[in-house]
């Protein structure tokens, strides 16, 4: 028996990373195989001196759902706010690399940003509805578009309301305020909000971190009713949700993406040792 071939035979990876040693990402065939909707290439990215991303390269598949998962701090967050953009408003941010959209470099001289954002929706931890009305909320970005016909801004309301699996328990009380919504209702106005602008993207950091178990329920149907229509990338540190929902998940550790493949695999037969410690809660 050759037992080189063991992987626990191997050095750490983890170790090696904490090292500082770049460390090859593991990438399974089936995202190279999956239409793109987004390609993070070889990006890096620092606060200041401090570098958080290490040459990320991941293929976000198009209309399916991917999940970003690894300890805190491992840049989950810096590389969904990267995708839209949002990093930029950050003092003293650096990154180098590339990130398609469709193909084309987000980055590109002359790239709208707001645009890019809004064919970005993003949806945050705790929910933040604006201090307006229900339907304020959801119409929001096609106001800021100075979208004034009644008809449109009502239908684009319903259709994102239904969207967002809200519409059957809000449709009574448009002009109600958001804020007097649940935790769960709220995150799901969130939703109705990013979809509004009719998104290609989803970005969700840790949407339920903030909800009860029911809630959290609602928003995970939500997403899998979602699947198909949207390209979804969504940042949890469930492990359970990541394994519910998502069809792909890549594993980062401090700042690298350690081991990417279709999420089936990634939980019962990850290729790499320190995936299953992962996925198997022995660490982070
Ligand atoms: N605005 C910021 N300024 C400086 N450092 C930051 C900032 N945001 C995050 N970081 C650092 O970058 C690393 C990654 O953080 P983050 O992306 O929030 O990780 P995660 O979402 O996986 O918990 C951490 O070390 C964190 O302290
Ligand atoms: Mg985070």
């Amino acid at each position: 028996m050759n037992i080189s071939n063991e992987p626990h035979d191997q050095p750490s990876r983890i170790a090696e990373i904490a090292d500082g040693k770049a460390v090859k990402a593991e990438i399974h065939d089936e995202v190279m195989a999956a239409e793109p909707a987004v390609q993070i290439q070889e990006f890096n990215l620092w606060y200041g001196a401090k570098q958080a991303l290490h040459n990320i390269t991941l293929h976000i598949p198009r209309n399916q759902v991917t999940a970003l998962i690894g300890p805190s701090g491992c840049g989950k967050s810096t590389l969904l706010r990267s995708v839209n953009r949002m990093n930029d408003l950050i003092d003293g941010l650096s990154v180098q690399g590339e990130i398609l959209l469709r193909g084309e470099s987000i980055f590109a001289p002359g790239a709208d940003v707001i645009e890019l954002r809004k064919r970005m929706g993003m949806v945050f931890q705790k929910p933040n509805p604006f201090p307006m009305s229900i339907f304020e909320n959801v119409v929001f970005p096609l106001r800021i578009d100075g979208q004034r016909d009644k008809k449109v801004l009502r239908e684009v309301c319903e259709q994102s309301l239904r969207g967002a699996a809200l519409w059957n328990e809000v449709k009574d009380r448009l002009h109600e305020s958001g804020l007097g919504l649940s935790g769960g209702q709220q995150q799901r106005l969130c939703i109705a909000r990013a979809i509004a602008s009719d998104p290609e993207v989803l970005l969700l950091d840790e949407p339920c971190s903030a909800l009860d178990p029911l809630a959290t329920g609602k928003i995970e149907d939500l997403i899998d009713e979602l699947r198909g229509n949207y390209t979804i990338l969504i940042v949890t540190h469930n492990m359970q949700q990541a394994s519910r929902v998502s069809d792909f998940t890549a594993f980062m550790y401090l700042g690298r993406l350690i081991e990417y493949g279709p999420t089936t695999q990634i939980f019962t037969k990850p290729r790499l040792r320190e995936t299953e410690d992962y996925v198997t809660g022995r660490f982070g």
